[in-house]
């Protein structure tokens, strides 16, 4: 790992243990080029790869031609409007209205401290940006200066990599030199342009994450051609509908083979990611902040951080990918103190009660769970104000003493008694109509002179970009938590933004609006951790709106989407599993039929499904069957017993029920491969459909595994194969070594019914 500067040939050599990417200095002017980025290399002089010394790469001497370079060159900053005629990273608007700019090389340096990020609001507070640290690795950093001489501005190009990562992440920051302001229409974070090479000179695959409410992240799979394979969101934040991530990849890549470059943005707002070739099959990929509904007026003397984006290349397939974004995030983003640690297992009463509750049914709820073995009752929305729906009160933060009477603290003192956590929501970015915050303060909310608001859920957004309001938010949040002993707040998120206007901005700053806004999050979350660093913060935005790596800087877990359906949550996990560590996941078990999809599915498939997250409970235990509350337990002791592998191992993917149709199956295996946990949940109980032989995978092959059923009838009654019920032994091996395992695989019987869950513990046999 390193960076390494050649003088003579003017390359830097950007390395982790398994790839390098290779810049270039190119011709006299200096144009930055991206001459390389894959599998590790020698630190030769690549620049035969761009054509060497000679035309189109010498654009300063071939005045006649110059366009021919800046149209077919791999650069690394394309600034367009001077013959690159693709997607652009960067446009500036001089006051006249010209816009076109061209960066070329000033400096460089190189350095072994990777530096915190920060952005500023518009009040001058300084905000720290979410961003990768070294943490307890060795970091090398690449700063690379390059100026636009006409308008006076620099841009400076960041590249980190991490000792124990193969992933690099990009940044970059504009600083205007000149009189004058300059607007900035676009900046994205990153730009790659590659070679149809790359590719095993074959049409490429774009891989996006999409979906809406209740059915975030699932898999997209497309050939990229001439043109562009967008996914953006303009919605003031990461979205359901997308994520700030697309994968490049071959065409035969699975989860265990073949190339990927894959790109991430750790950024909560509006953002753009896409890719596509040109005229000589040259790919570009490209992420960063979404041009809709952005202009900066950089003024002289400013400057603007765009958000940092993660790259990563492998050609061990999506596993190998999922394996570095996790490793990445867990050791060098979320700071949180729980990361490493067993999240108390927690009942919450959304699904139990919606609005309908009091301080009796919490209780009676946290004394039910408490015998269960569950840990902490979160009490979700509907204790403020009078919201006993979701028409009114979002602003109100004080407690309904109808519903509780005697408040937070003595529902939180109560929960002490029978030896409960607790937990509350909060929605504080939000203001609804009917509230009193909005009878005294209108002018509040994001909105347009002249219009009104578009509701979304009846309810507006609150204008955080101003430090009143800010100061507000953070006092109604903080003062709760003062107030009671409170372990965990889950900070919901439950509209988009729209109608952009800020009274807090005038003329060309409005421009400004959504980048601030997700500035104002983070400034509100950090301020939170910062007086109440023990705080466990859950993310959540109406489910997965705002499922980021920009949010998992300051939350451990994230809530992965309001629909708890078991069979729903399979693809919805498994394409959050792609890019977040499994320790992220909020999943919990909740009734059945399901509230959102009506599906019946039986108990130990909700808990085998919940398990692959942080798991907890969404239900009424009071309510539930005999049967079910007696199962609460075991899973429970489940996910104290195997928690850690899911939290700290690597994730490997098996099969997908959206591929195949009748099962899902994915596997944890701790970091030593002494122990793992495979998760098999049958969605078709289709006869005639056979044996299933599943090949398990990340085990050590020279190690023996014993393999153990657990959470599951292990006499055998849900197992049925041509209509007799066989124990599950039938079809386990003994004691097998893991190279059996990986290679020849296991069987997995065909359950008896429509879904069904078989969970086995593989544990290294020691002599
Ligand atoms: C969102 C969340 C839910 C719940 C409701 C409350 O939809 O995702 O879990 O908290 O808000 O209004």
């Amino acid at each position: 790992m390193g960076i390494f500067y050649d003088e003579e040939n003017r390359l830097f050599f950007i390395e982790t243990a398994n790839t390098t990417m290779c810049l270039a200095v190119v011709d006299e002017e200096g144009f930055l080029n991206n001459v390389y980025y894959g599998s590790r290399v020698g630190r030769d002089d690549l620049f035969y790869l761009i054509g060497g010394k000679e035309n189109p790469s010498v654009p300063s001497r071939n005045d006649r031609d110059r366009g021919c370079y800046f149209d077919k060159a791999r650069l690394e900053f394309p600034s367009g409007g001077t013959g690159d005629y693709r997607t652009p990273a960067i446009t500036l608007r001089d006051p006249d209205g010209h816009d076109s700019s061209l960066f070329t090389y000033v400096s460089y340096r190189i350095s072994e401290t990777k530096e915190d990020m920060y952005a500023f609001m518009a009040d001058g507070r300084k905000v720290r940006m979410p961003a990768t640290f070294a943490g307890d690795s060795k970091a090398a950093c690449l700063e690379i200066e390059l100026e636009e001489k006409v308008l006076g501005i620099r841009a400076f190009l960041s590249y980190s990599v991490f000792e124990d990562s193969d992933a690099i992440v990009k940044s970059v920051k504009v600083v205007n030199n000149s009189d004058t302001t300059v607007m900035i229409d676009r900046l994205l974070s990153s730009n790659l342009d590659l070679d149809l090479s790359a590719f095993g000179n074959h049409q490429p695959e774009l891989i996006t994450l999409s979906g809406s409410w209740a059915r975030e992240r699932r898999l997209d799979r497309r050939p990229i051609s001439r043109g562009n394979s967008e996914v953006y969101s303009t919605r003031g934040e990461s979205s359901h509908q997308f994520q700030p991530f697309s994968a490049l990849c071959e065409k035969n890549t699975d989860d265990s083979h073949g190339t990927v470059y894959a790109q991430n943005l750790i950024w909560s707002g509006n953002f753009v990611c896409g890719a596509g070739m040109d005229q000589f099959e040259t790919v570009r990929s490209y992420i960063g902040i979404s041009p809709e509904h952005f202009t900066w007026d950089l003024k002289p003397g400013e400057s603007f951080q765009a958000p940092e984006a993660v790259l990563v290349f492998t050609e061990e397939g999506f596993d190998g990918m999922s394996h570095i974004f996790h490793d990445l995030y867990r050791s060098h983003l979320i700071r949180s103190p729980y990361l490493h640690m067993e999240r108390p297992v927690l009942i919450n009463n959304w699904e139990a009660t919606y609005f309908n509750f009091n301080t009796e049914k919490l209780l009676a709820i946290a004394s039910d769970a408490k015998k269960y073995g569950i840990e902490m009752l979160v009490m979700d929305d509907g204790w403020f104000g009078k919201r006993d729906d979701d028409n009114s009160s979002l602003g109100d933060w004080h407690v309904n003493e109808k519903k509780l009477p005697g408040g937070i603290k003595r529902l939180s003192d109560e929960l002490e008694k029978i030896g409960m956590k607790f937990g509350i929501w909060f929605e504080p970015e939000m203001i609804s109509p009917d509230s009193d915050l909005y009878r005294a303060h209108p002018d509040w909310a994001i909105s347009s002179p002249g219009r009104v608001p578009t509701r979304i859920r009846n309810q507006y957004v609150l204008d955080i970009t101003r430090s009143e309001v800010r100061d507000y938010v953070y006092e109604c949040v903080a003062k709760i938590l003062r107030s009671a002993d409170i372990s965990y707040v889950k900070w919901d998120m439950n509209r988009q933004l729209a109608d952009l206007g800020s009274l807090g901005l005038k003329g060309s700053e409005m421009g400004r609006l959504s980048y601030l806004y997700t500035l104002g999050v983070y400034e509100l979350q950090g301020r939170l951790l910062e007086e109440f660093p023990d705080l466990l913060l859950e993310n959540c935005s109406g489910g997965g709106a705002r499922y980021d790596a920009g949010m998992l800087f300051f939350s451990p877990q994230i809530w992965c989407s309001d629909d708890t359906d078991a069979y729903e949550r399979l693809s919805i996990q498994a394409g959050t599993e792609m890019i977040y560590p499994l320790s992220t996941m909020g999943a919990h078990v909740s009734a059945s039929p399901n509230h959102i999809s009506g599906r019946v599915m039986p108990f130990d498939v909700r808990g085998a499904v919940a398990l692959s997250g942080t798991f907890g409970y969404e239900l009424d235990i009071t309510a539930i069957p005999d049967e079910e509350r007696a199962a609460i337990p075991e899973q429970v002791a489940i996910y104290h017993r195997v928690g850690d592998i899911v939290r700290e191992g690597d994730y490997y993917r098996i099969a997908r029920v959206s591929d195949i149709g009748l099962y899902d199956a994915w596997m944890s295996v701790a970091k030593d491969k002494k122990r793992a946990l495979l998760t098999y949940v049958q969605c078709k109980g289709s006869p005639q459909t056979g044996k299933r032989l599943i090949k398990l995978k990340g085990l050590d092959p020279e190690k023996r595994y014993d393999l153990k059923l657990i959470g599951a009838d292990t006499e055998g009654s849900r197992f049925c194969s041509h209509g007799k019920k066989h124990a599950w032994n039938v079809f386990a091996p003994g004691c097998v070594s893991g190279r059996s395992l990986m290679n020849a695989g296991i069987l997995m019987p065909v359950l008896w019914g429509e879904y069904g869950q078989m969970m086995l513990e593989i544990t290294e046999r020691e002599n």
